[in-house]
C-alpha cells in the first residue's frame, strides 16, 4: 500500500510535468503535515521554491499546478493560501478505505523500504573491565531502537559492539592482577565484574602512584600486543567476564541479543595496513615524532591546522586509528552502505576527524554514509552528570534496579488504593516492565542531542509523555476488548469503517501516518519522534474514547469504532515495540 504522502507526491508530480514540463517531473513538492488542521491535513510548499526558476509569482505557480493536479479520489478540492500554499483536506471516503487496507496488514500501512541497505549499528561499546555505567544507558537504549526501526524498515542491520578491550588499561590491570591476584588469571570462578571493576581501580592508583608499577603495566601491554600467551590467557579472561556481565544487563534491559562483540582488539592486526595505506596516498605526515594526518576545518588557537595522530611517538596507535581500521573494514569487508554511531556528542570531533580521514583515504564513497548520531548527557536532579554520591558514575544495574524498584512501590500503593488483589509473580513481571520501560521511554523521548535530567517520579508518572500513560493507553484498549468478549482479531477484513465524530477522524489520520513518522526517523535517527506519534496518539484515542461510545453503539458504527481501538493498540504495540518497550494486557 503507497501511504498517503507517497501518492500526493506522485499526483504532484504529474501536475508538475504537464504545467511546466517534463523537466519538472521530478521536483520535490515539499508537502508536509499542515501545521493547523483548520487550513487541511496537508500542505505543498513547492510553489514557493520554484518562484525563482520559473520567474513567476509563487500564487500564480500555485494556480497553474492545482489547474492540472488530479488528486479528487483523495482530497477535497485543493485551495491556495497566503504566499502561495496549497492545503489539502483528506476525504473522508479515503480515510475510510485506507483504514480497511491497514485492519488486515501486519505491517499497519508501512511497506518495506524498496532501497534496502546493509546498516552498521554501532553500540553500545562499553569499555571492558568496568562496569557499565549511567554513560552506557543511552549508546543501549537508542542503539537498540534504531536498530529496531532500521530492520523494521526492511534494512540488513547489523549490531557491533565496538568495545574498548585492548590498550594501556589491559596492560595496568593485567599487571595487578599478576602482582596481587595471581590465581585470577588462571580462573574465573570466584570473580565477577564487581570485583574486575575494583582491581581496576586499584590498579589505576598503583599506576598513578608508583613508577616501577607503571613499567609493569607497559610491559604487560607489550606482551599482550606481541601475543605473549599467559598474558593473552589472562586478557582473555577478563574479557570474557566482563561479556557475560554485559548480556547480563542487556537481557534485562530487553536490548536484542543480536550484538556482535567486535573490540577494538580485533583491528590491532590491520593497524599497519592502515598507516601503510595512508602512506602511499601521501596522507602522513611526521609531526613531532608522531604519525599524523593535517585535518581541513579543524585549527588550534592560533588558527594552524590540527594533525590527527595515528601512531604515536612511541610507535603505539590510538582511538582514531583504531577507528580508521573499522571504517575500512566495514566498507571493505563487511559491505556496509550506512554505518551508524549512536555515541555521545563528546565524540563529535573524534567522529568528524576520523570521518574526513576515512574520506580523504577513498574508503568512504557517496555510496556509503557514515553518520554520528550524537546524544547529550545524563544529568541528576541538581542539573549535574548523574553521580553517586561519592561522586562516581552511577552503575547502570543500579539504575535499573532503581526504576523497578520504584516501579513496584507505585504499583502496590495503586494497587492497595482500588482494592485490588494480585499474585507476586504478576506485581514483579508488571514492575519490571514498567521501570525498564519508563527508564527507555523517558530517555527516547528527548530530543537525542539534548541532555536531560533523569527523575524516577518524572519517568514513571501516569499522565504525561512517559511509559506508563502509554502502556495505560494500551492496557485501555484490550480492557474494552475483554468487557464486550469481543476478539480484535476475529473482527474481519470486511468490517466497514465509518468515520462521523470530528474525534474519529481526527484518529484515523493520525492512525494512517504511522509510516511517515518512521520514514523520518529512520532518515534523521531521531527516535523522539516516534515517542511524540504514539503520545498523540494516545491522547488522540482518549479523546475518541471521551466522546464515542464503543460498546454501547448500535451497529454498523460499533464494529468501525471497535476497529479504531484495535488498530489504535496495534499501532501503539508496533511502535513501542520498535522503542524496544514490551506491553502489557494488565497493569
Ligand atoms: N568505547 C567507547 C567509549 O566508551 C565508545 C566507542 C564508540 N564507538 C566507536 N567506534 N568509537 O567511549
Amino acid at each position: 500500500m503507497k501511504s498517503t504522502q507517497e501518492q500526493l507526491k506522485l499526483k504532484f508530480q504529474q501536475a508538475l510535468a504537464e504545467a511546466f514540463g517534463t523537466d519538472y517531473a521530478e521536483v520535490d513538492p515539499i508537502l508536509v503535515s499542515a501545521s493547523n488542521p483548520k487550513f487541511g491535513d496537508y500542505q505543498a510548499n513547492v510553489s514557493l521554491s520554484l518562484t525563482k526558476q520559473l520567474k513567476q509569482q509563487p500564487r500564480v505557480i500555485a494556480q497553474q499546478i492545482v489547474d492540472k493536479l488530479d488528486v479528487a479520489d483523495i482530497c477535497k478540492p485543493p485551495e491556495i493560501a497566503g504566499p502561495g500554499f496549497i492545503n489539502l483536506k483528506l476525504k473522508t471516503e479515503y480515510l475510510e478505505a485506507q483504514l480497511s487496507n491497514i485492519q488486515t496488514d501486519p505491517r499497519l500501512g508501512v511497506a518495506p523500504t524498496k532501497n534496502p541497505k546493509r546498516v552498521i549499528v554501532d553500540y553500545p561499546s562499553p569499555n571492558i573491565a568496568k562496569e557499565m555505567h549511567v554513560g552506557h544507558l543511552r549508546p543501549a537504549v537508542i542503539g537498540d531502537c534504531l536498530s529496531r526501526i532500521l530492520e523494521f524498515v526492511g534494512h540488513d542491520v547489523l549490531r557491533i559492539s565496538h568495545v574498548g578491550d585492548w590498550g594501556t588499561p589491559f596492560g595496568m590491570l593485567i599487571a595487578f592482577l599478576e602482582e596481587a591476584y595471581p590465581q585470577a588469571l588462571t580462573t574465573t570462578e570466584n570473580l565477577d565484574l564487581g570485583d574486575l571493576s575494583s582491581f581496576y581501580r586499584q590498579a589505576k592508583k598503583r599506576f598513578d602512584a608508583d613508577e616501577e608499577f607503571k613499567k609493569a603495566a607497559h610491559q604487560a601491554v607489550v606482551n599482550l600486543q606481541a601475543g605473549d600467551e599467559k598474558t593473552l590467557l589472562a586478557w582473555k579472561i577478563v574479557c570474557q567476564l566482563s561479556s557475560r556481565a554485559y548480556e547480563v544487563i542487556y537481557q534485562l534491559m530487553g536490548i536484542s541479543p543480536n550484538i556482535i562483540e567486535r573490540g577494538e582488539s580485533f583491528y590491532n592486526a590491520l593497524l599497519p595496513e592502515v598507516l601503510e595505506e595512508l602512506d602511499k596516498l601521501g596522507l602522513l605526515v611526521e609531526n613531532q615524532g608522531a604519525q599524523c594526518v593535517f585535518l581541513e576545518g579543524f585549527t588550534n588557537r592560533e588558527g594552524e591546522p590540527l594533525p590527527l595522530i595515528v601512531q604515536k611517538k612511541d610507535g603505539g596507535y590510538n582511538y582514531a586509528t583504531t577507528d580508521l581500521a573499522a571504517i575500512r573494514y566495514r566498507v571493505h569487508v563487511d559491505k556496509a552502505q550506512r554505518v551508524i554511531y549512536p555515541v555521545d556528542a563528546g565524540q563529535s570531533n573524534h567522529f568528524a576527524q576520523v570521518f574526513q580521514v576515512g574520506k580523504k583515504a577513498g574508503w568512504i564513497t557517496d555510496d556509503v554514509e557514515f553518520v554520528h548520531a550524537p546524544f547529550g548527557l545524563v544529568l541528576g536532579e541538581d542539573g549535574q552528570k548523574l553521580k553517586t554520591r561519592s561522586g562516581e558514575a552511577v552503575r547502570l544495574q543500579d539504575l535499573l534496579d532503581g526504576a523497578i524498584a520504584h516501579a513496584q512501590a507505585d504499583l502496590e500503593a495503586r494497587l492497595k488504593q482500588e482494592g485490588r488483589e494480585e499474585t507476586p509473580e504478576f506485581i514483579h513481571h508488571v514492575a519490571q516492565v514498567i521501570g525498564i520501560s519508563a527508564i527507555k521511554y523517558a530517555d527516547l523521548s528527548q530530543n537525542r542531542t539534548s541532555n536531560y535530567v533523569f527523575s524516577y517520579d518524572k519517568m514513571l508518572a501516569l499522565k504525561g509523555n512517559t511509559a506508563p500513560y502509554m502502556l495505560y493507553a494500551y492496557v485501555r484498549t484490550q480492557g474494552i476488548s475483554r468487557e464486550g468478549k469481543i476478539n480484535f482479531e476475529q473482527l474481519g477484513a470486511d468490517a466497514e469503517i465509518l468515520l462521523r465524530e470530528e474525534t474519529e477522524l481526527t484518529l484515523a489520520k493520525h492512525l494512517l501516518q504511522l509510516d511517515e513518522v518512521i520514514s523520518e526517523v529512520e532518515q534523521d535517527l531521531l527516535p523522539n519522534r516516534l515517542c511524540e506519534y504514539l503520545y498523540q496518539l494516545s491522547d488522540k484515542f482518549n479523546k475518541f474514547y471521551e466522546n464515542c461510545p464503543v460498546l454501547k453503539s448500535e451497529e454498523p458504527v460499533r464494529t468501525s469504532r471497535l476497529v479504531l481501538c484495535d488498530l489504535t493498540a496495534r499501532t501503539l504495540k508496533l511502535g513501542l515495540s520498535l522503542l524496544g518497550i514490551r506491553v502489557l494486557e494488565r497493569m
